[in-house]
């Protein structure tokens, strides 16, 4: 919105809340429009599509726990491929052509090489992982007709929260991702952090990742439906967006209390089952490309976790 778009909202809110969006209209000064319902839908997305005139989709809507997914694939397969389903063939009746779409890091499966270029081979070892690769390879069979041109982002460790503190992560039931399990050990919500390995072959013996700012995130977004404006000929392209530097779980503990001033006690545990010691992005191509790079810091993101996690300590209203 501040770069000057003006979104509509779907969302089932099956991992969020309704409370967030007055907060949002509260930030933007401004009313915005916003459906409750399940993307998978396909009557209820047309007719959201038949309604709104868009210009472009930005297409978040899926389930991303890991764990989870080995658990109940058929819902992670169900899902993760029937929003985009229903997506693309509203996009499709109501001639709308533009698609940003949510990928990750996790497409590059279980490759040991860092940086990681975009350019490597695709694969999983998750349920969740194979919808990511599943729905990029959907996107490209549907943008290679021609009727739809798509960025394919890639997204490494998001994490952070605008300096505001009104909005933030806020996961139902015990954090799966390292960020917020810390700032709920920080905010008092849970006592211990856990931190699977301290036998990788990384300086402090713990795992490497790409952290980025969701507010860096976001910007990767503008700019890519920026660039698809403006280059109408491309099909589908896809982007890393990490900052292209690797942090290890014991540093982020450490600029987290720096950040914060809470201790942050943690125990060094096994490994957690499919772990990478090291995933860390090769980010040239979005700056080449995109004219993107990501400009806040570890300090940023765990000062704007922190000021949102102690304002908000039991997260949303429900
Ligand atoms: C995970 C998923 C990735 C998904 C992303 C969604 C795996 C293998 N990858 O990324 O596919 O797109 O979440 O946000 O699950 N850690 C601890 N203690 C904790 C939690 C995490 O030590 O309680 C460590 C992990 O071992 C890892 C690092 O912190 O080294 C980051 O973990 P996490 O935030 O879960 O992200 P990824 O595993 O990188």
């Amino acid at each position: 919105m501040a770069a000057g778009h003006e979104p509509v909202i779907a969302d089932s809110h099956v991992n969020s809340r309704a409370s967030v969006l007055p907060r949002l209209e509260e930030l933007s000064g401004t009313r915005i429009e916003s459906h409750a319902f399940d993307l998978r839908d396909v009557d209820k997305t047309s007719a959201l599509f038949a309604d709104g005139h868009f210009d472009a989709v930005i297409h978040f809507a899926g389930l991303k726990a890991v764990g989870e997914s080995s658990e109940m694939p058929l819902e992670y397969y169900d899902n993760n491929l029937g929003t985009t389903f229903a997506i693309l063939r509203a996009m499709e009746r109501h001639g709308v052509r533009t698609l940003v779409f949510s990928s990750s890091a996790t497409v590059y499966g279980e490759t040991e090489r860092v940086p990681m270029p975009e350019e490597l081979p695709t694969s999983s070892t998750n349920p969740y992982g194979w919808t990511k690769v599943m729905q990029e390879q959907i996107l490209r069979d549907v943008a290679a007709t021609g009727s739809v041109q798509v960025a394919l982002l890639r997204y490494f460790n998001p994490v952070g929260a605008p300096p505001s503190g009104r909005i933030g992560e806020d996961p139902r039931g015990i954090p799966n991702n390292l960020m917020p399990f810390i700032s709920r050990v920080a905010v008092g919500r849970r006592e211990r952090l856990q931190v699977f390995g301290g036998d990788y072959p990384t300086p402090d013996g713990t795992a490497l990742r790409d952290y980025i700012h969701v507010e860096d995130l976001a910007a990767g977004h503008v700019a890519a439906l920026q660039y698809l404006s403006t280059h109408r000929d491309v099909q589908v392209r896809e982007w890393n967006l990490g900052t292209g530097h690797g942090t290890s779980v014991l540093e982020m503990v450490a600029a987290f209390e720096a950040g914060s001033g809470q201790t942050v006690p943690y125990e060094i545990v096994g490994r957690r089952a499919g772990d990478l010691g090291a995933v860390y992005a090769d980010a040239t191509r979005a700056e080449a490309e995109l004219g993107w790079r990501a400009t806040r810091t570890i300090e940023d993101m765990c000062t704007d976790t922190w000021r949102w996690q102690e304002a908000n300590p039991q997260g949303y209203p429900a």
